[in-house]
């Protein structure tokens, strides 16, 4: 039985492919077709998939309703009506030229792809896929399962319990009323971009005080005890128009939207501190209602919210569950892997076994991979001259070397990840010893705003001499204190500068400034190679922690071919670059090959 999952249509398509219960391989669009966050027909995702199939699918799942949705879409443009006229005449070419066509745009593309799929596209909810995607493949035999996002077809977010291979939701909560809107809002409010620029927002909440937080619970929304609440419409024009915060919310907040060029104040990280406080009350209200509704010991998440690792790191210390797994693809690239496992299980009545320690997801690792011809091809074709290596031992080892000695190395290596984290695939790494290095690397490689923290990356078996973590966290999906004996003096200073600057431990430059950390733990089995480049890096320095961002400059999507790596390394401060066995070095290269862009040149992220 083979399954072909797929999202599409809003933003970060995806696609996934499922046989005999095993994800066999899955992958966003945007890391092809190098469009960030890329909501077109998953054309080349689709394509990398069949071509790790043993034949064609069985069914094509897509991961929600069209239909359903478009119902949502009219009666929201009805009850507002005449005021959401604008909005109502943008959106309907899209769905009457595209989105309620899907199933014909599937055959289509799937026939120009070499397979016949007529009358086998399937239907799951948006609610149904991001369930699927968090219990599935979790180690979980049994489990509540949490999904939370901005919106599907008209649940905002669900709760239901999984066992063995069966999975049922049991409540939802219902569209206008939206945490991930709610998160949006504020995040468009702060001048960061609706749907990617949320992560920012949580970056910057540990610069505000929570000043706002009152506010907000008091006049945005009504909570309840279980996690629900009400939005006040009147504060929103998300049903209105394509803003998504009027004139009563500028008011009430002290000023209009920020613009996207404009500097950051402190109101922004006022306002993000607020939001963020709020949001970790909701996502700890809701999980303590789904425990006593299931008295499950496990808890699934998923849901674009899911990735929001702060709320997810307070539920682990103060929630109620033993266990927490979050899907990596929590967003809705991960739709596309929920549809073909919702269908596998569900409808074709696929088994399922877990063994309470290991996850299906093969460490996010379902990308494509490049081969060393690939890598040397590329290289040739672009005139750098490299260094071949032994092999992964040698080229972990040189890895830690360039590290050590201070050096930025960005890396490639195997198949790209799955989701919006670098977990070692496609990653720059870095010496999170180096009080400079967090300012180095977001102005000479990164090319993005200077408050934004960098993740550390921990060997498993060394993480707690470091973070107060009481799980693993393989794909970066929880912050942690860092341990009080590495911290320093607390991050003085009034500016946003002059926090920036303090020194907050001995690992600094992955330390936040409220001394927290979004770890990454690395297993020797699921990560071997960075599992080596940390333990080498142990050895010549005492430290088994590493920066881990993920390898891409400002603008664009993560970089997946050699090619791409090789652009990015030619065109940022990176001092070293590693293709599978091929190492580059920056001072090496012939005169003008590089040519580092000079930050003003980059626009808004
Ligand atoms: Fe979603």
């Amino acid at each position: 039985m083979r399954v072909l999952g797929i999202s599409a249509h809003f933003h970060d398509s995806a696609a996934a492919l499922v046989e005999d219960g095993v994800v066999v391989a899955a992958a966003q669009e945007e890391r092809f077709s190098r469009v960030k966050h890329d909501a077109s027909f998953p054309r080349c995702a689709v394509a990398f998939c069949l071509g790790r199939a043993g034949g064609a699918p069985d069914a094509v799942v897509y991961y929600e309703k069209p239909l359903l949705k478009f119902e949502r879409v009219l009666s929201t443009a009805f009850a507002v009506a005449p005021a959401g006229f604008k909005a109502f005449t943008t959106a309907m070419p899209a769905w009457l030229r595209q989105k309620l066509w899907v199933p014909r745009e599937i055959e289509t593309e799937l026939r120009a792809a070499g397979c016949d799929v007529r009358g086998r596209v399937r239907f799951c909810g948006h609610h149904e896929a991001h369930a699927a995607s968090a219990f599935f493949p979790s180690p979980f035999e049994r489990a509540a399962v949490l999904t939370i996002d901005g919106v599907g077809e008209w649940s905002t977010a669900t709760w239901g319990r999984g066992l063995g291979a069966a999975l049922r939701l049991e409540a939802e909560l219902r569209f206008p009323h939206s945490l991930g809107l709610l998160y949006s809002a504020f995040t468009y409010h702060c001048g960061f971009r609706v749907n990617s620029g949320e992560y920012k927002l949580m970056g910057l909440a540990p610069y505000g005080e929570p000043r706002y937080r009152e506010l907000i619970l008091g006049k945005l929304l009504d909570l309840r005890d279980d996690g629900s609440f009400r939005l006040n419409p009147v504060y929103f024009d998300t049903l209105k128009g394509q803003r998504m915060t009027g004139e009563r919310f500028s008011r009430l907040f002290g000023g209009p939207p920020r613009a996207p060029d404009g500097a950051i104040t402190q109101r922004e990280c006022d306002l993000a501190r607020s939001i963020q406080e709020v949001t970790e009350e909701i996502v700890l209200r809701m999980a303590r209602h789904v425990h006593r509704a299931t008295g499950e010991r496990n808890l699934c998440l998923a849901g674009g919210v899911a990735l929001n690792c702060v709320a997810n790191g307070r539920l682990l210390r103060e929630g109620p569950f033993e266990r927490i797994w979050v899907q990596p693809a929590a967003g809705d690239a991960g739709g596309a892997l929920g549809a073909a496992l919702a269908y596998y299980h569900g409808a074709a009545g696929g088994a399922r076994s877990a063994d309470g320690a290991r996850d299906a997801m093969s460490g996010a690792f379902l990308g494509p991979d490049h081969d060393d011809e690939t890598a040397a091809a590329a290289l040739a074709a672009r005139g750098v001259p490299a260094e071949r290596l032994g092999g992964p031992d040698e080229v972990a080892r040189r890895v830690a070397e360039r590290v050590a000695g201070g050096a930025v190395v960005g890396v490639v290596q195997g198949r790209a990840e799955y989701g919006p984290r670098a977990l070692g695939a496609r990653s720059i790494l870095a010496d999170p010893r180096s009080p400079d290095m967090q300012a180095l690397l977001n102005r000479r490689i990164k090319f993005r705003e200077s408050f934004r923290p960098f993740a550390p990356v921990v060997l498993a078996e060394r993480a707690s001499e470091y973070f107060d973590l009481p799980c693993a966290s393989p794909y970066m999906l929880f912050t942690a204190p860092v341990a009080a004996g590495r911290r320093g003096a607390s991050a003085a200073g009034s500016t946003l500068s002059e926090r920036l600057r303090a020194v907050r431990s001995d690992i600094p430059a992955v330390t936040h400034v409220d001394g927290s950390a979004r770890v990454q733990t690395v297993d020797r089995r699921e990560n071997p190679f960075l599992h080596r480049v940390l333990s080498e890096f142990d050895r010549l320095t005492g430290c088994p922690v590493l920066i881990n961002t993920s390898f891409n400059v400002r603008g664009e999507p993560p970089v997946c071919h050699p090619r791409e790596a090789i652009e990015g390394f030619l065109a940022t401060g990176m001092d070293v670059l590693v293709l599978g066995s091929y190492v580059v070095e920056k001072s090496a290269l012939p005169p003008g090959l590089a040519r580092p862009r000079p930050v003003d040149a980059f626009s808004a992220d």
